[in-house]
C-alpha cells in the first residue's frame, strides 16, 4: 500500500471540488483530488449553465475567470411566457443592478481542470473503489488506483462527490437526517449549435407542461420540455422535440425558432434533497452531495460554489488563524442559504411546472399566484432576488485572500 499525507483530501472533480481545489491551491493549503471517473468524462458532462454573481466571483478569487469574461454572457432579465402571454423580469432593475452570467457548468469545469493541470496539482482521476475512514479522529482516505491501492492521512475530508457519491453514504445513517422530494416529471434536454430563439431566456408555462429556452453561446442554444417521468429519450427524434417545444412556445417565438441536429439529448428527474447537518467531524459535504434542487430556478451550480466560499474560508481561518469558528459554524451558515434556494427553486417548480395530480382548484391558485407574481412589482422582486442569488460572505473569503497566504502544512 502507497502511503501519502495531505491537509486535505476532496473528493470529486465536479464544480465543487475543483473550485475548492482552485482556492485551496491559492491560499496555499495543501490538497489532493480523487474522482471516480476519467478527466475527459468529468469534461464532457453537459450540464446547466446560469452563474450567479457570487458564483463569478469565486471563479475570479480563484484566478479561473479568464474564459469566463470573454465568453461569459451577462444577462439583467429573464421572460416567463405564461398561456400564451409573455412578461420580463428585469433582474437588475429590481436588484439594484444585479444580473446572472450565461456560461455553462461544462465550460467552467473545463476551465477549473485546466488550471488545475497547469498547476500540477495532485490528482487521482480514475480513482476506485474510494473509502473514508474515521473521519472524526484521524481521517484517512484509501482508494485503488492503476492497480496499487492507496492510503492518504489527511487533516480534513471535502466530500464534493455529488448525490450518488461515497462521502454520504460513509455517515452511519443515525448521524444524519434527509429530507427528499421527487416531483412526477423530468426535464428533457437538447443541446443543438442554433442561435437562441432570444436574447434572454424564455421560462415557458403551458398547458402541455413547461419548457425554457436557454443558451450556451449566441450560437449555442439549450432547450428543455417538461415529460412524464416514464418517458424515454429514445421516444424523441430531433423532430419530435422542434415540434413539441413549437407547440409550447408562442406565435412569435415560434417564428424565430431556429432547429438544427441536437449534439446532446437527456432526460433529468427534478428532485428537492437536503442533508443535515453538512459536517460531521473532520468530514464537510459540499455541493450536490449535499444537496439537491430541481433545475428550474437555476440553482445546482450556484449552491454548490457557496458552499464552497463557506468551506475555503473555514479552511482558511483555520490554517491562518488557527480558528475553528468557521468550521462550527460550517453547516449551518450554509443550511440557511440551501434551504433558501431549495424553497426558491421549489416554488419556480410549482408555478410553472403542469401537476398531472393537481385538482382544479389547486391549478387555478397557482395560475393565480402566478398572475399575481407577474403582474406585481413586489411579487417580481421576489422572484428576481433569488433568481439573482442571495448573499453569501464571499467578501469574507476576498477579505482572507486579501491578509496574504496561509502557512504551508509544518
Ligand atoms: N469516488 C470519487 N469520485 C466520485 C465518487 C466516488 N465514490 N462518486 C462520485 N464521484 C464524482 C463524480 O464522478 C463527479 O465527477 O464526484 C463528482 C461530483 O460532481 P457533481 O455531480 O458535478 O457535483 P458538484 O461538484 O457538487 O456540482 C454541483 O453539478 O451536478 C451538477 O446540478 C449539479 O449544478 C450542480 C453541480
Ligand atoms: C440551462 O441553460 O441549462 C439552464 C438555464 C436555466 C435553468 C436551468 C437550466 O433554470
Amino acid at each position: 500500500m502507497k502511503k501519502l499525507n495531505t491537509q486535505v483530501v476532496i473528493i470529486g472533480s465536479g464544480p465543487a471540488g475543483l473550485l475548492l481545489g482552485q482556492l485551496l491551491y491559492k491560499a496555499g493549503i495543501e490538497h489532493v483530488l480523487l474522482e471516480q471517473r476519467s478527466a475527459e468524462y468529468v469534461a464532457a458532462r453537459i450540464r446547466a449553465g446560469i452563474l450567479e454573481q457570487v458564483s463569478v466571483d469565486l471563479l475570479h478569487l480563484a484566478g479561473v475567470d479568464q474564459h469566463l469574461k470573454q465568453q461569459g454572457l451577462p444577462h439583467s432579465g429573464i421572460e416567463i411566457l405564461s398561456h400564451g402571454t409573455k412578461y420580463r423580469i428585469d433582474l437588475s432593475a429590481l436588484t439594484q443592478g444585479k444580473q446572472v452570467t450565461v456560461y455553462g457548468q461544462t465550460e467552467v469545469t473545463k476551465d477549473l481542470m485546466q488550471a488545475r493541470q497547469q498547476e500540477q496539482l495532485s490528482s487521482f482521476y480514475e480513482a476506485q473503489n474510494v473509502q473514508i475512514h474515521d473521519f472524526d479522529n484521524a481521517p484517512k482516505v484509501t482508494f485503488d488506483y492503476q492497480g496499487e491501492q492507496y492510503q492518504i492521512d489527511c487533516e480534513f475530508i471535502a466530500g464534493c462527490d455529488g448525490y450518488h457519491g461515497v462521502s454520504r453514504a460513509s455517515i452511519p445513517q443515525e448521524r444524519i437526517q434527509t429530507f427528499e422530494k421527487v416531483y412526477p416529471f423530468g426535464w428533457l434536454g437538447l443541446l443543438a449549435d442554433v442561435p437562441p430563439v432570444a436574447d434572454e431566456l424564455i421560462y415557458v408555462q403551458s398547458e402541455r407542461g413547461f419548457a425554457l429556452c436557454s443558451m450556451r453561446s449566441n450560437t449555442r442554444s439549450r432547450y428543455y420540455l417538461q415529460v412524464p417521468l416514464t418517458d424515454k429519450v429514445e421516444n424523441w427524434s430531433d423532430e419530435q422535440f422542434w415540434e413539441e417545444l413549437k407547440r409550447r412556445l408562442d406565435p412569435e417565438s415560434r417564428e424565430k425558432l431556429v432547429t438544427g441536429a441536437s449534439l446532446e439529448k437527456s432526460i433529468a428527474p427534478l428532485r428537492s434533497f437536503v442533508t443535515e447537518p453538512m459536517r460531521l467531524g473532520k468530514l464537510f459535504l459540499a455541493g450536490d452531495a449535499a444537496h439537491i434542487v430541481p433545475p428550474t430556478g437555476a440553482k445546482g451550480l450556484n449552491l454548490a460554489a457557496s458552499d464552497i466560499a463557506y468551506l475555503a474560508s473555514a479552511l482558511i481561518e483555520y490554517y491562518q488563524h488557527g480558528s475553528e469558528q468557521g468550521i462550527e459554524q460550517y453547516s449551518e451558515k450554509c443550511l440557511q442559504r440551501v434551504w433558501k434556494a431549495e424553497r426558491f427553486s421549489w416554488w419556480m417548480t410549482n408555478l410553472l411546472h403542469d401537476f398531472e395530480g393537481d385538482t382544479a382548484f389547486e391549478k387555478k391558485l397557482k395560475q393565480a399566484e402566478l398572475n399575481y407574481v407577474l403582474g406585481s412589482e413586489a411579487g417580481q422582486a421576489t422572484l428576481a432576488e433569488n433568481y439573482v442569488g442571495l448573499p453569501c460572505e464571499v467578501e469574507h473569503l476576498q477579505q482572507l485572500f486579501a491578509e496574504g497566504n496561509c502557512q504551508k502544512a509544518s
